[in-house]
């Protein structure tokens, strides 16, 4: 059970929560890098509650700030993007990237006190085709986290941003929530529409898993299984780690370089962010050489706007319904009647309300993985306020390459053994180190 003390603790994450301050601590993937043109418009950012804008100056430096200008408050959105930094248009103070004052042309020059004076500025990186913003106080900003998807140069990557209209925690938790998906992504799909050597056949012919849970370095891990042929066992293998990212076990484990992040952009509104090696091994189609019925493969959005919550938001969405086919659900075609499976996940976490009221719940076992993650974050997160214990992964930022999810059949008894027995063969287009040893 989640109190609603303990709820509270779990989904806000504005200045001063107790959440916000865990992810405070981190490098968060913020915006593409396509998003910022050099010496192009300012981009309006909602990060962790706060209000920020970002914008890259004439040389290619990125700049993340709080958007108000330090002098009365104006907003640096509709500052002048000029040579050396931005230029707040009422009176005319102008900051680098860095949030140092360059000029007060207001004042005679006697009276100037730029040295006195900082824009609110946030330490940025720009890796894997995102930009990368730390929040916290630290003077120098952790050292990266090697999260392997996100050591890939841009080029390798399939990058996916998309804006989700409820709190961060439960968008998290339907990546972690596996038993849903022989309901909600293939819930029409049946055994005989599945040929032998691909593994959906284990999920679509036993829909209700056991699991097993563990606290890992990074975070935690569960793994669900169901018996194979041969007294071989079918295991799916998949990890939360500090402080918002999900290793989903859809495919193939050996090459499934892939992390996804749920960055609460405020209480109410999280954005996604996807990171996939393109060479990474997909779900093969079913027997009529077709994908699970609704899996389109490409998201459709609305334009992108200027507005604090106007980027990256899919054409479906509540208001219609996230264009639900009735006929399509009633004929079993897709079973939830929503294509695309990212978007039956947000249908469906979005439905849940803006912060789920989790005195509502009642979690059975097959939740195991969710409430073992949220005392997790809840102890770290209490541990870092009370007696500044430092997060997993701030300090050591290689625990992430431990954690590989995906799927194998394998005869192996005792689970954690079968996983680290698969950590040892993984593909690693890195080639950043050989994590298991
Ligand atoms: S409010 Fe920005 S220069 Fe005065
Ligand atoms: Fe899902």
């Amino acid at each position: 059970m989640t109190n609603p003390a303990e709820s509270r603790e779990l989904t806000l994450v504005g200045p001063g929560t107790v959440m916000g301050g865990l992810m405070r601590q981190y490098w968060l993937p913020a915006a593409k890098s396509s998003e910022l043109a050099a010496g192009g418009d300012p981009l309006r950012l909602m990060l962790l509650d706060e209000k920020l804008i970002a914008f890259r100056d004439h040389t290619g430096r990125v700049g993340v700030m709080d958007h108000r200008c330090p002098h009365r408050c104006a907003s640096l959105f509709y500052g002048r993007n000029e040579e050396g930094g931005i230029r707040c248009v009422y009176h005319g103070w102008k900051f680098d990237a860095d949030g140092n004052c360059l000029d007060m042309p207001n004042l005679p020059p006697e009276q100037d006190f730029r040295q006195k004076v900082h824009a609110k500025a946030y330490k940025v990186t720009e890796r894997a085709g995102v930009i990368w913003v730390y929040m916290g106080d630290r003077a120098e900003a952790p050292a990266f986290p090697e999260i392997e998807a996100a050591l890939l140069p841009e080029d390798d990557l399939t990058i996916m941003f998309a804006q989700r209209e409820c709190n961060w925690l439960q968008a998290l938790e339907g990546d972690i929530d596996t038993s849903h998906f022989g309901f909600l992504h293939a819930g029409s799909v049946q055994p005989e529409h599945v040929s032998d050597d691909n593994m959906l056949k284990y999920q679509v012919g036993n829909r209700a898993p056991a699991y097993h849970v563990t606290d890992t370095d990074w975070g935690t891990m569960y793994c669900a299984y169901r018996p194979a042929e041969n007294d071989r066992t079918y295991w799916r293998f998949a990890h939360f780690g500090f402080p918002f990212w999900t290793w989903v076990p859809q495919g193939d484990f050996t090459d499934r370089v892939q992390a996804r992040a749920w960055v609460p952009m405020d209480d109410t509104h999280t954005m996604f962010v996807s990171l996939t090696w393109k060479q990474m091994s997909r779900t093969p189609p079913l027997k009529d050489g077709k994908p699970i019925p609704g899996a389109v493969p490409v998201l459709e959005y609305q334009p992108n706007s200027t507005d604090w919550y106007g980027r990256w938001r899919p054409a479906a969405n509540a208001a219609n319904d996230y264009q639900i086919d009735r006929e399509a659900q009633r004929n079993d075609v897709i079973y939830t009647g929503i294509s695309y499976i990212h978007m039956q996940d947000q249908a469906i976490t979005e439905s849940m309300g803006e912060i789920v009221d989790h005195s509502f719940e009642h979690l059975a076992p097959s939740d195991q993985m969710i409430t073992r993650t949220r005392r997790r974050l809840l102890l770290a997160a209490r541990a870092l306020r009370d007696k500044a214990v430092v997060p997993p992964g701030v300090d050591d930022p290689g625990i992430y390459m431990q954690a590989r999810s995906g799927e194998a059949v394998l005869a192996a008894e005792d689970w954690q053994e079968a996983y680290r027995d698969r950590l040892r063969h993984v593909v690693r287009p890195t080639g950043w180190r050989e994590a298991a040893d």
